[in-house]
């Protein structure tokens, strides 16, 4: 007679855990770039050395409530000072690519003249990591708006984009002959509605025109710098071609997108605040950079919703084609998925807000969409993990937007942060994060046996940093950072994904 035991655990193996099985020493495309992401805020800290003036996170920083313990960007990781030791960190860890971004406010101060000593910083950066084998991979901005520039409208005004565009030029002069990887914006959506709408981040206003403006100006500045940078390196539109001794330049941008499903697909409430969340997340950026055109049903939620005049008047002729400027790359930003309806939960998530400060919702036309629970895990953000979403998601960009025009798709962040533990022997054995990675690496894998081609992968973060109104509270590392001392542990993570880079594959 058979033992139950036995039945049970050969032949009625759940899906996740045969799914689990299947990735075990699973292998990688030859060309997949293994990566970590940063960004300047973050982890610089340095914040007023060199000549750098302030941002508008440096300015939010000292509102009160607006960030957790008060904690600032003064010092954070001071990534400025130790950076050697970060890039041979990098090495260590054996990554073949960092993606970080430069500063505005160090390499142009209150946005005006070239500061050589900020721009010093960035060459000496990619000097270190050309030396180090690793491929940079530079954004151009991260949230940090010099503070001035704030002053003077920031992003809802429209000559911020053109003053975008000078700076990625700026930058372009400086290391053009050494970067060929550009990605101008990083998560449009965080830096115009979630900072201009719901106030959450920096500048922490709260107003639905001025974050429509921000992002379509947002837009207008992305649309203007690849149309300069394409210009200098004087190669049209393409990867691959080259001119003079300049490399062949890789232009892109970085988008937060969202993978919403409805709570009940047969409720037409439901099915509504899906299509919304999409409208409002992913197609307000994805249309006008692939299409040309802002979504039709976008414009008509927001003409109900009294922004139709907003939009008419920020929008000017020829914007949506400079916007629409071919770009080489799309990175995707992914950290968990959604379940959304019209109604709100019984049972809500944990609210997402992190301080005492009063924040508003940050959608122009759906105030009423509620995320629902799915029972899955969560992380120390409250954030649901669901690695399946990561490959929806780029089945969907790479089926209606990148595969037609030849846009090469990355991951450029994912990550988890936890509640990490310091083990008397000083190592952390943050086993969740470690199954996050290889999950979603798994998760990307399958994307790519399903035909999806996907290039790399960026975990987020390097290390420990600054998590915007979290503060210093959420760790996100593959590094852990004592704050204290500025010393630097690689946790199991990081351990896990150095494994994974050597052998080019899952753990077996
Ligand atoms: C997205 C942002 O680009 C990054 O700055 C942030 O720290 C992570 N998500 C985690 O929230």
């Amino acid at each position: 007679q058979e033992d139950p035991a036995t039945v049970t655990d050969t032949t009625i193996a759940s899906p996740a855990a045969r799914a689990d099985a299947a990735r075990h020493g699973r292998p990688f495309p030859q060309d997949f770039l293994f990566g970590a992401a940063t960004a300047a805020f973050q982890i610089e800290g340095a914040a007023f050395d060199g000549g750098r003036t302030a941002s508008i996170w440096d300015a939010f920083c000292r509102v009160p409530g607006a960030v957790v313990n008060a904690d600032n960007g003064d010092v954070a990781c001071d990534h400025y000072h130790r950076m050697p030791a970060d890039v041979a960190l990098m090495k260590g860890l054996g990554l073949q690519t960092y993606r970080f971004s430069t500063s505005w406010s160090r390499v142009r101060p209150d946005g005006g003249p070239v500061n050589p000593a900020g721009v010093d910083f960035y060459s000496r950066l990619v000097d270190e990591l050309l030396g180090a084998g690793i491929k940079p991979w530079l954004t151009l901005y991260h949230w940090d708006l010099p503070q001035a520039l704030e002053e003077r409208g920031g992003w809802a005004n429209r000559d911020t984009a053109f003053l975008f565009r000078d700076y990625a030029l700026t930058m372009h002069d400086a290391l053009g002959d050494r970067v060929d990887v550009w990605t101008t914006l990083n998560e449009p959506w965080c830096s115009s509605f979630l900072s201009y709408t719901a106030g959450a981040h920096a500048p922490g206003r709260q107003s639905k025109a001025d974050g429509l403006a921000a992002a379509h100006h947002l837009m207008l500045g992305h649309g203007l710098a690849v149309e300069a940078l394409r210009s200098r390196a004087g190669s049209g539109s393409g990867s691959g071609m080259r001119s003079g001794s300049r490399p062949a330049l890789e232009l892109g941008i970085t988008l937060n997108l969202t993978v919403a499903k409805p709570v009940d697909p047969a409720r037409p409430g439901d099915v509504d605040a899906a299509r919304r969340i999409d409208a409002q997340f992913n197609r307000v950026f994805l249309d006008p950079i692939f299409r040309g055109a802002y979504p039709a049903d976008l414009v008509a939620d927001l003409d109900a919703a009294g922004l139709g005049s907003t939009l008419e008047s920020v929008v000017h002729d020829g914007d949506l084609a400079v916007i629409s400027t071919p770009i080489d790359t799309l990175g995707v930003n992914y950290y968990h998925g959604e379940l959304v309806s019209d109604r709100p939960a019984a049972d809500p998530l944990p609210a997402q807000a992190p301080t005492s400060r009063p924040t508003s919702s940050p959608f122009p036309a759906a105030d009423d969409v509620f995320n629902h629970p799915q029972g899955l895990p969560l992380t120390a953000m409250d954030w649901e993990v669901q690695p399946v979403g990561l490959t929806e998601l780029l089945r969907r960009v790479h089926d209606e937007y990148t595969d037609a025009p030849g846009v090469k798709l990355y991951v450029t962040e994912n990550g988890a942060a936890y509640d990490d533990v310091v083990e008397a022997d000083g190592s952390v054995a943050d086993v969740a994060r470690a199954e996050f990675l290889v999950d979603h690496l798994g998760a990307i894998l399958d994307a790519i046996d399903g035909g999806v081609p996907v290039h790399g992968y960026f975990y987020w973060s390097l290390m420990d940093n600054f998590e915007w109104a979290w503060g210093y509270d959420k760790r996100f590392g593959l590094v852990r950072v004592d704050y204290d001392t500025q010393e630097r542990t690689v946790k199991q993570s990081g351990h896990t994904y150095a494994r994974v880079i050597a052998a080019r594959a899952l753990p077996s």
